[in-house]
């Protein structure tokens, strides 16, 4: 398949949806890749790059691809350009464009929207909101520091001391993490608010003081913030208040998906702020988090406040986030492409094609079950390629291409998860619950500690200190062991690989003895060293492997 990588119809645009990078990457998944001539040019990616990459250079005919790829949806005289059955893959906001996905159906396209992917560890890598927030979030501090007429980073010098820059962030979600790193690299005292309790802690690693919402917040069940209650709104607004009062910089970041962003700080609050102040809105092309925000504008307030509403923050720094743009591009045509051999196939069955496709064309890449089960629309879809494209399918096609557009919810939990169910007898005991649950490895342990003591006080003298110090060790092990969180079992494994190394190398000379219940022993001990460390390297290299830069 020949994918299409135009230069971006907004004028206003500065990225491109590929770079010579990730051209490389696609042709080695096996694709044919166009590239109109300029395209890059904005975000500093040259022609020859691009040829150099293993693109072939092209005008306006880019847009007769199987597959284009934009940043966001291209206007209809654009779009009318591409031939029914091709694939377009961009960000289409399509909560917010009922009739545009009636558009592209109608024209018989394949739409795969990159700002549909969900908020799941799978689909971290195809996650564009996430990589252009992450930008405009350090690229937020930046523009506020332009701004700001004072240094972020306090100062002791000969002519005297220089308090440090006081950063608020309202939203700590991805843009408002990375606005945090950067403000606190670059000296800043930072504080941040979020609706959300759970991020207190990622906060606080990136250097921050979280201060908390005095009211009892929701818990999110899909990795997003759900709306404020009464009370909650009212312990927020007065907190917002008097902590921008207090601060040099606020950047504001609340959002909920779906709908228009919360006016958290109003013309009060602003009045409210210190002259020299600043404010970015990152909400700002959304309806923005303060009242007096002018969407794309820098405005600056009688009481002396800057407010910074600028909506193209990640466009500002157009050489990476067009880099991260394409790689999650890139990713995207990993899981779409299984056999690497230039020939996209949609899965329905898997949650994030699920989500991400609003149209399928019977005309377009295949479109597959998997192995789950799918809703009634995917179903309808697979059902539609599988005739016009089966045995016997008369090859025209549907005129139209089904529309998948909402797909049903994924269910993720970014709240710890709830305690065991109390069972029956015990419920509403959770003491109870707990002794009844350790009690098989009570059993367990005083039934070994009494071998141990028999074994020590039984043995010969020579040798009974060994046993002791065994047993003791088998106690503490045990006890570190168990306390270690799952996801930290694999580097102890690369400790246990070294103890497994001194019994292998105990037991192999112990294996030739002339007792045979020692060589057994001595057979055993090799066979499950063995495995540990053969093993222990196994799941290393796979772990190494999924670090491992392709070249
Ligand atoms: P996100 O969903 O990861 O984070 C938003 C955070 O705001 C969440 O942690 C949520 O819990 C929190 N929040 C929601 N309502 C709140 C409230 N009332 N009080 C306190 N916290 C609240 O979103 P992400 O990806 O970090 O994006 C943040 C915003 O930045 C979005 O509005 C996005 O559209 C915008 N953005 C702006 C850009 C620009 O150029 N101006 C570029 C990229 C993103």
């Amino acid at each position: 398949m020949r994918i299409g990588i135009p230069r971006e119809p907004d004028p206003d645009q500065p990225l491109v949806s590929a770079t010579p990078d990730t051209v490389r990457k696609l042709v080695k998944l096996g694709f044919e890749v166009d590239v109109e001539r300029g395209a890059g040019a904005r975000a500093a990616y040259t022609d020859a790059a691009y040829e150099s990459a293993g693109a072939r250079l092209t005008g306006e005919d880019v847009w007769s691809a199987d597959i284009v790829t934009c940043l966001d949806t291209p206007p209809a005289e654009y779009r009318s350009r591409m031939r029914p059955g091709a694939t377009l893959i961009a960000r289409m906001a399509p909560r917010r464009n009922a009739e545009l996905i009636d558009q592209l159906a109608a024209a018989d396209l394949t739409a795969l929207a990159m700002d549909a992917v969900p908020r799941i560890s799978r689909a971290q890598s195809m996650d564009v909101l996430s990589s252009m927030a992450n930008i405009a979030g350090y690229r937020a501090v930046i523009e506020a520091a332009a701004n700001f007429g004072r240094l972020f980073t306090g100062q002791v010098t000969a002519a005297g001391k220089v308090d440090p820059a006081t950063v608020y962030v309202i939203g700590a979600g991805v843009a408002g993490l990375a606005a945090i790193g950067t403000a606190n690299s670059m000296g800043a005292v930072v504080k941040a608010t979020d609706l959300r309790p759970e991020v207190a802690e990622q906060v606080e690693s990136m250097g921050a003081e979280f201060v908390a919402i005095p009211a009892a917040a929701e818990k999110s069940e899909d990795g997003y913030a759900k709306e404020m209650t009464a009370d909650q709104a009212a312990a927020a607004a007065k907190l917002y208040a008097e902590q921008s009062a207090a601060a040099d910089i606020v950047i504001t970041t609340a959002n909920i998906p779906g709908r228009t962003s919360p006016v958290l700080l109003t013309a009060a609050d602003v009045a409210a702020m210190k002259p020299g102040s600043v404010i970015v809105d990152m909400a700002a092309a959304n309806g923005g988090n303060c009242e007096l925000t002018v969407p794309g504008e820098v405005t600056v307030t009688e009481g002396g406040v800057t407010i910074i509403g600028y909506t193209d923050l990640a466009g500002r720094l157009p050489g990476q986030a067009s880099q991260l743009y394409g790689q999650n591009v890139v990713n995207l045509f990993k899981l779409i492409t299984p056999h690497k051999d230039g020939r996209a196939i949609l899965d329905l069955g898997d949650e994030i094609v699920r989500q991400i496709t609003l149209t399928a064309s019977t005309r377009g890449p295949e479109v597959t079950a998997g192995e789950e089960e799918l809703d009634d629309a995917a179903q309808g879809a697979v059902a539609a390629y599988a005739a016009a494209n089966g045995d016997g399918a008369s090859g025209a096609g549907a005129p139209v291409a089904t529309t998948l557009f909402p797909a049903p919810p994924v269910k993720v939990s970014a709240a710890p998860r709830p305690a065991p169910a109390a069972d029956a007898a015990g419920a509403g005991d959770g003491a109870a619950d707990e002794a009844s649950e350790s009690k098989p490895h009570r059993w367990w342990a005083w039934l070994g500690g009494l071998l141990g003591v028999a074994l020590v006080l039984a043995s010969p003298a020579e040798v009974s200190a060994d046993y002791l110090v065994l047993m003791l060790a088998v106690v503490v092990g045990f006890y570190v062991i168990t306390a270690v969180t799952h996801s930290l079992h694999t580097p102890l494994m690369s400790e246990t690989n070294a103890v497994s190394g001194i019994i292998l190398v105990g037991a192999v000379l112990q294996v030739g003895s002339a007792n045979l219940a020692v060589s057994v022993l001595a057979f055993i001990a090799i066979v499950i060293a063995s495995i540990n460390i053969f093993g222990g390297f196994t799941v290393t290299h796979r772990m190494l492997a999924m670090f491992r830069q392709e070249a």
